[in-house]
């Protein structure tokens, strides 16, 4: 049955509503889990930051993070979970570096479907073989939150690669599960985690492998990452971090004809996609300054391999979805 939010839950609009919201959970935590231990998927997204900032205030080392990397991550992003939870925070994190794993599972598969379903399943079978690993887990924690209890299915299949392995049979804790995104950054805010890290924008469970269009190769995937990684620091640089709600790039395994070095080049064309949106439900292009995608489409160009062309996508959602996949 649907578990709703208590009508009389006040929203958390501030930082004094968030600190009570955290004291409270703290205690609950600590009724339920007692000397426990739980074990929690850290993706590094806002709401498993947030949900293992709040466990480990909780119940401390009595959290154990697992932060699997599948090879699809943006530029950094490892290095910052290990650098906040584990060198920062002092928590318990277990670093799962299955990119192999994945890539060799996904070499040739081209349906983004299958792609998110493999995805899905590699991400479920590395958790539960480190979980089969650890002694004296009682609890799975998990940073489901309100959303994700009202959401229905949509058009594509949204596998939340942070999600439970069903055959695990933890109990589960979801100290966040009624609460919506902006109380989240509040609450994530309130415990001290990186601003960066609380309003980072929305990052998809099997991430860069639906912006690698069709069948993934590394070489592709690299031009992915790196283009991703030029366009956030411009957009940062630019100040439109904070006007623009989701921004990436995209790299369809097409090839068109350039010229480098008074030399052909048949080589591929990385799409900027930059769009605003409330729930991802409809979806509109930003206007972007020309200089700002002047300065991306130099950098592209010049920094990263096998790339000769730089296109900007102007499709709202609908008729095209935000992801290419
Ligand atoms: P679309 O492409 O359907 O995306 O317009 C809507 C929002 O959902 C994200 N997205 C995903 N999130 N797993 C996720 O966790 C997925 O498979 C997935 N596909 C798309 C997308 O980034 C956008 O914010």
């Amino acid at each position: 049955m649907l578990e709703l939010r208590d009508p009389n839950f006040q929203r958390i609009t501030n930082k004094e509503l968030a600190e009570n919201f955290i004291a409270s959970q703290i205690k609950e935590i600590k009724e339920v889990v007692k000397d426990k231990k739980v074990l929690l998927a850290l993706s590094g997204g806002v709401d498993s930051s947030v949900c293992a900032a709040l466990l480990f205030k909780a119940i401390g080392n009595n959290l154990v993070c697992v932060h699997v990397n599948h090879g699809l991550l943006r530029k950094g992003e490892s290095e910052q979970v290990i650098e906040v939870f584990k060198n920062n925070m002092g928590a318990n994190l277990i670093y799962v570096d299955a990119s192999d794993r994945f890539l060799n599972a996904l070499q040739g598969i081209s349906n983004p479907e299958e792609k998110r379903k493999i995805i899905g399943k590699i991400f479920i079978d590395v958790f539960s073989e480190e979980a089969k690993k650890l002694d004296g887990i009682s609890f799975l924690g998990q940073g489901t939150i309100y959303p994700d209890i009202l959401e229905s299915k949509g058009i594509k299949a949204h596998h939340n690669v942070g999600g439970l392995p069903k055959e695990l049979n933890f109990n589960l804790v979801e100290p966040i599960k009624f609460l919506y995104k902006d109380e989240v950054r509040q609450v994530g805010l309130a415990l001290g985690l990186p601003i960066q890290m609380v309003n980072r924008q929305p990052f998809p469970g099997p991430g860069l492998g639906v912006r690698c269009v069709g069948a993934i190769t590394r070489d592709r995937l690299e031009a992915v990452r790196e283009s991703d990684a030029i366009l956030r620091e411009e957009f940062k640089n630019a100040g439109l971090d904070k006007k623009v709600w989701q921004y990436f790039t995209v790299v369809p395994p097409i090839t068109s004809t350039g010229i480098k070095n008074n030399k052909r080049t048949d080589e591929w064309p990385v799409i900027i996609r930059a769009v605003n949106s409330i729930d991802a439900t409809k979806a509109t292009i930003e206007e972007i300054p020309y200089f700002v995608l002047f300065k991306i489409r130099d950098r592209i160009l010049n920094e990263v391999k096998g790339v000769n062309r730089v296109l900007y996508d102007i499709s709202d959602k609908p008729v095209a979805t935000i992801e290419w996949e």
